[in-house]
C-alpha cells in the first residue's frame, strides 16, 4: 500500500471535515474514509444492545465485529440505513466517550487501514494524520471557531428535520472537543507536519481549492491533471 497516496483531514467537531473530505475524494477520484462514522456506529450499536459505555471489553468486541457498510451515500448497520440517526448529537457524544477507550480504538485500526486502496484515499477524523496514516502525503488540520461550528451543525440538523438548540449544541461540541483533546490515547491535535486551515470565514469551495493547491504541490505527478482529464 506504499504506493497509495493518502490525504488526511483532522479537526474538531463540525469544522467541516466530512464536507471537505468527501468533496476532495470526489474531485480526486479517491476513496473516502469518514472515521467518525465508525466510532458513531459502534456507539449506536452499544446503545441498542444495552452495553454501557464504560464496559471497555464489550464495546471493543462490538467494534471488532461491526456489521457496517457504506453504500450509495448510505451508512448501513446490519443492513439498516442509520445515516441520519448517526448524526444525532447524543450518538456523537457517546462516540467520544467510547473513543477514549484504548481497546475500542485498537479494534478499529485494521478496518480503517483497509480503506487505503488505489487510486488513493482521503481520510477524515481526529487521529488520521497522527496515528492511523502517519506517512500521509498531506495532512490538513481544519478548524473554525465554536460559534460558526455550532451554527453549521444547527443548520445541518434542522435541514434533516432534527430539532436542535444552538446554545446547547455549542456547549455539547465544546465539551466533546475538550474530551477529544484531553484523552490519553490518540488525542485530537495537529500532526507536527500538518497544515492548519481555519475555515471560519471561508466557503466550502474556497477550502477545497486551497487543499487541492497544497495537494498539487506535494504530488510529483500533479493530481488534478491526471484525474480531471
Ligand atoms: O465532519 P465535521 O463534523 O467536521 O463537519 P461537517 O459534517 O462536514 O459539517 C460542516 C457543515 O459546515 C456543513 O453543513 C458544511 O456545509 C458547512 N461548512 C463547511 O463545511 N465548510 C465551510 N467552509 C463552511 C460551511
Ligand atoms: O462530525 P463530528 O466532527 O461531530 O464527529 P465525528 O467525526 O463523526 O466523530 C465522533 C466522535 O468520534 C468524536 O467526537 C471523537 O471522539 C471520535 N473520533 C475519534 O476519536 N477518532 C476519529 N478518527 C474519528 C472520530
Amino acid at each position: 500500500t506504499d504506493r497509495v497516496p493518502v490525504l488526511t483531514v483532522d479537526g474538531p467537531t463540525a469544522s467541516g471535515k466530512g464536507t471537505l473530505g468527501s468533496a476532495l475524494a470526489e474531485r480526486l477520484g479517491y476513496h473516502h474514509l469518514d472515521s467518525g462514522a465508525l466510532y458513531r456506529a459502534t456507539a449506536l450499536a452499544a446503545l441498542r444492545q444495552g452495553v454501557p459505555a464504560g464496559d471497555e471489553a464489550a464495546v471493543a468486541a462490538i467494534a471488532r465485529a461491526l456489521p457496517l457498510r457504506f453504500e450509495n451515500q448510505q451508512t448501513l448497520l446490519a443492513g439498516e440505513d442509520v445515516s441520519d440517526e448517526l448524526r444525532h448529537e447524543a450518538v456523537g457524544s457517546l462516540a467520544s466517550q467510547i473513543a477514549a477507550l484504548p481497546a475500542v480504538r485498537q479494534a478499529l485500526v485494521e478496518l480503517q487501514l483497509a480503506f487505503r486502496r488505489l487510486p488513493g484515499l482521503v481520510a477524515d477524523g481526529r487521529d488520521m494524520g497522527t496515528v492511523i496514516f502517519p506517512g500521509a502525503a498531506l495532512k490538513v488540520f481544519l478548524t473554525a471557531n465554536s460559534e460558526q461550528r455550532a451554527s453549521r451543525r444547527h443548520k445541518q440538523l434542522i435541514s434533516k428535520g432534527i430539532s436542535a438548540n444552538i446554545e446547547s449544541l455549542r456547549a455539547d461540541l465544546e465539551a466533546r472537543d475538550a474530551r477529544d483533546q484531553h484523552r490519553s490515547v490518540a488525542p485530537l491535535r495537529p500532526a507536527e507536519d500538518a497544515r492548519l486551515l481555519d475555515n471560519s470565514a471561508l466557503s466550502v469551495e474556497t477550502s477545497v481549492d486551497q487543499v487541492l493547491d497544497w495537494w498539487d504541490a506535494v504530488q510529483p505527478f500533479g493530481s488534478r491533471a491526471t484525474h480531471e482529464d
